[in-house]
């Protein structure tokens, strides 16, 4: 894992989109080794949650593995859960580069990706071969072009082929890149969505398998009550919370500047961390443990995941850390967390 360290100065020299691309690259190769370590730090922290067995509460949130090519890696890392994607029915080349950035001195990313997805078909195929002692959890989205009327469809698309090989999905209505999609968060888009999704799943037989939500850190106090009351009742079996934001305001000055200077996009990281924890807690409330909440949004250390479980979260997911500080941060949680 120190080839993380020894290679992360060219890293950070790269292009992020050329790194990311050269990382899954040595990620394959390393995939296909007859022996890749069995992640013993992750060993007595096991827990279930809807009524799956997860091996860790710590995951690797949607977004990274997109295409579901690295799972045996992720499961050598350690992560207990992957959530694979986000995946559109049909593949899509997502908006035109640049469209990631990073900002080190802050563990800031800035990303307006939008879905770039092989497409449901191709995902599946690649979900044949997963490793056991890994939950792979995909992640759902909508094509760039269906109007927003018609994005049920889309997620049912989805969801008929890559709902089989998961263990459980998650709808992703939360996305600040794809043009509308946040609309479908509120109440009256939110509830046929969700009882569209439910009704497939009973039609698939997959009724035990749990179907989650993803939203965005950017709602309104009243919407975020309302919306959880929609969960609750539509019988879906958990929130993830949260995504990235679109609020500017977690970014001090002079950072700001540059940040705005780069466009349009959703923010991730440590500037995250305040806004995504404040969500959660309001979500918490509203939820009186009536459903299990996924943590995710700024978490980069022991203290934070151990914050978002004491604050009542069920599982914890990263995504921006990971790439600041590499495949070890894994094994440090890990053992960060059993110290505490
Ligand atoms: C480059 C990038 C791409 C992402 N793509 C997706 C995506 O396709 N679907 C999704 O639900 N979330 C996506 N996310 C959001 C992450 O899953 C996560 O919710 C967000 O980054 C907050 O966590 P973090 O602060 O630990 O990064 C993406 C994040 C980044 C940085």
């Amino acid at each position: 894992m120190d080839l993380y360290g020894t290679l992360r100065p060219l890293f950070f020299r790269l292009d992020p989109e050329t790194a990311h691309n050269l990382a899954f690259w040595l990620g394959e190769r390393l995939c296909s080794w007859p022996r890749l370590p069995e992640p013993a730090h992750r060993a007595g922290l096991r827990r279930s949650v809807f009524g799956l067995d997860f091996p860790t509460p710590l995951g690797l949130a949607a977004g990274l593995d997109k295409g579901a090519t690295l799972l045996p890696l992720w499961k050598a890392l350690g992560f207990g859960h992957v959530e694979i994607g986000t995946v559109t029915p049909r593949p899509q080349p997502g908006n035109p580069r640049p469209r990631l950035f990073r900002f080190p001195q802050a563990g800031l990313i800035l990303n307006r990706m939008g879905f770039n997805s092989e497409g449901a078909e191709v995902v599946t195929a690649r979900l044949r071969h997963r490793p056991a002692g890994l939950i792979v959890g995909g992640n759902l989205g909508k094509n760039k072009e269906t109007p927003e009327a018609q994005a049920l469809e889309d997620y049912r698309a989805a969801y008929r082929l890559i709902a089989p090989r998961v263990d459980y999905i998650a709808l992703n209505v939360s996305s600040p890149n794809t043009p509308g999609l946040r609309n479908l968060q509120a109440p009256e888009a939110l509830r046929p969505l969700l009882a569209g999704m439910l009704d497939l799943r009973k039609e698939m037989g997959l009724e035990l398998q749990p179907l989650l939500l993803k939203l965005a850190p950017d709602l309104a106090t009243e919407d975020l009550d309302a919306i959880v009351e929609v969960a609750v009742t539509s019988g879906i079996s958990g929130l993830i919370a949260t995504n990235t934001t679109l609020d500017r305001e977690v970014v001090t000055e002079p950072l700001r500047a540059l940040v705005e200077a780069k466009g349009a996009g959703g923010l991730s990281g440590v500037p995250l961390k305040p806004k995504a924890r404040e969500v959660r807690r309001r979500i918490l409330s509203a939820l009186h443990g009536r459903l299990p909440l996924v943590a995710c949004g700024g978490l980069g250390s022991a203290e934070d995941v151990q914050g978002a479980l004491d604050d009542g979260a069920a599982l914890a997911q990263i995504y921006s850390a990971l790439i600041f500080e590499g495949p070890v941060l894994v094994k440090r949680i890990h053992q960060g967390l059993r110290q505490i």
